[in-house]
């Protein structure tokens, strides 16, 4: 085998076969560096359990620099790497793994560092979800003892082939990859590449099949809607775990012309899961249009009756006791608390409630469901309503879709 000289994310193959079968990498060998790239090898080179070794046999090479500027050595040694320059369109970072890990403060973090401006507000709001998914995603389910790393990139027109600025998000861990954890409530799944598919479906895992309503954990949506936000940005998508290898590819010229493929059919996969999604940043114009879109989607295929309306957003009662959803802001554990020791008991006495959304801009699906799901089947046993307040737009759109699956069925 020859050590692959590029990381370009168009032909992933050469380097995911290497990190799976080898031991060694030299660093200084790669001609072309990527952001996936050095993701996919230090979770696999963390000092605590290197599967695989870095050699760097000239560290002045091309690679080797940048692989050293954006942090690289620190996210394999578990020590941070505070990005010095201001101008800097790239970084690398290890996230720990706590059940108690906010993801959101560390996505703003990364995606204000390669998109600082204000210009670029639309643009930065989708890569914040979708790392916020991603670092959920690891935390959740990768059941890797030494979290996951997490990367971005900005990268120019021109430069590798591509015909327009844009940007790359890396997230990946070594732990168990996506067929063992869909597993657990999907024991059919043939085989990796099933379950990568599927894992793309909105409430797969683990929920609203065979009549089940769903869990509290999970609503099943955050790789749907990555995938989905590939799609509608003219974006790439590719989805490396433990057997599979799989890639979408968005034409922006044509968005129907969206293909999912597996590449290495027979190949090792990723030992671990890694996912990349890269979008050209003028793509985004509309943050919540894209988010509204993808709600739509999501509910055209998802079961449902629109009925019911115990989320009220007129004027609410006096006697609705107030709460403020911001304390719990996108930390899922938080959110769980906050429904478990508050909302749900309120509710269970049938104390209708008013939630203030104030303050709150990005509201994954995934969080709302952390956060409502269970009090809202409560408030619809018990007929009590649950009144919003101050909800943008996009949070009311996010609870409109979770009202309809979760009251299905
Ligand atoms: N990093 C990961 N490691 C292992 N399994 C994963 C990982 N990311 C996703 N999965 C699997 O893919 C499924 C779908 O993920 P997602 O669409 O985010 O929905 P949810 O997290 O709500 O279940 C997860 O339930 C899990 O089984
Ligand atoms: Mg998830």
């Amino acid at each position: 085998m020859v050590q692959p000289l590029s990381m370009h994310i168009g032909d992933p193959t050469p380097l995911l076969q290497w990190i799976a079968r080898q031991e060694v990498f030299d660093l200084s060998a790669v001609k072309v560096p990527s952001i996936w790239g050095l993701t996919a090898l230090a979770a696999q080179c963390r000092n605590e359990q290197p599967r695989l070794r870095i050699e760097r046999s000239d560290p002045s090479s091309a690679a080797s620099r940048f692989a050293h500027a954006v942090g690289f050595e620190s996210a394999c040694a578990g020590t941070f790497h505070r990005v010095a320059d201001q101008s800097r369109t790239c970084a690398i970072e290890r996230i720990k793994m706590l059940s108690s890990l906010d993801p959101q403060p560390v996505a703003e973090r990364i995606a204000r560092l390669i998109l600082p401006s204000e210009e670029e507000e639309e643009t930065r709001r989708t890569f914040v979800y979708v790392l916020v998914e991603l670092i959920r995603n690891v935390s959740q389910h990768s059941r890797d003892p030494l979290g996951g790393i997490v990367a971005a990139q900005r990268m120019d027109a021109g430069s590798g082939g591509y015909r327009k600025d844009h940007v790359q998000v890396a997230v990946a861990d070594a732990g168990i990859g996506i067929l063992e954890a869909l597993r657990g409530f999907h024991p059919t799944l043939a085989n990796a590449k099933e379950a990568c598919e599927k894992a793309l479906w909105p409430h797969y895992s683990g929920t609203f099949e065979e009549g089940l309503t769903g869990t509290a954990e999970n609503a099943g949506l955050g790789l749907f809607f990555i995938a989905e936000m590939t799609k509608l940005t003219g974006g790439r998508l590719l989805l490396a775990t433990r057997g599979a290898t799989l890639s979408l590819v968005s034409d922006d010229e044509s968005t129907e012309r969206n293909h999912i493929q597996f590449l290495d059919q027979a190949g090792p996969g990723y030992p671990g899961t890694i996912v990349a999604f890269e979008a050209p940043f003028d793509s985004v114009a509309d943050y919540y249009a894209i988010i509204e879109t993808i709600q739509q989607r999501a509910q055209t295929r998802a079961p449902g009756r629109t009925s019911h309306r115990w989320l009220r957003y007129d004027e609410p009662d006096p006697t609705a006791f107030g709460l403020s959803v911001r304390i719990a802001a996108e930390s899922t554990p938080k959110a769980v608390e906050l429904a478990a020791k508050a909302l749900v008991p309120k509710l269970a006495a049938k104390q209708a409630l008013k939630l203030d959304f104030t303050g709150i801009e990005i509201f994954t699906q995934s969080f709302a469901h952390a956060l409502l799901y269970e009090p809202l089947r409560v408030a619809w046993a018990l007929k009590t309503p649950i009144w919003i307040v101050n909800a943008k737009p996009s949070v009311r759109s996010t609870l409109a879709l979770l009202e309809r699956y979760a009251l299905s069925g």
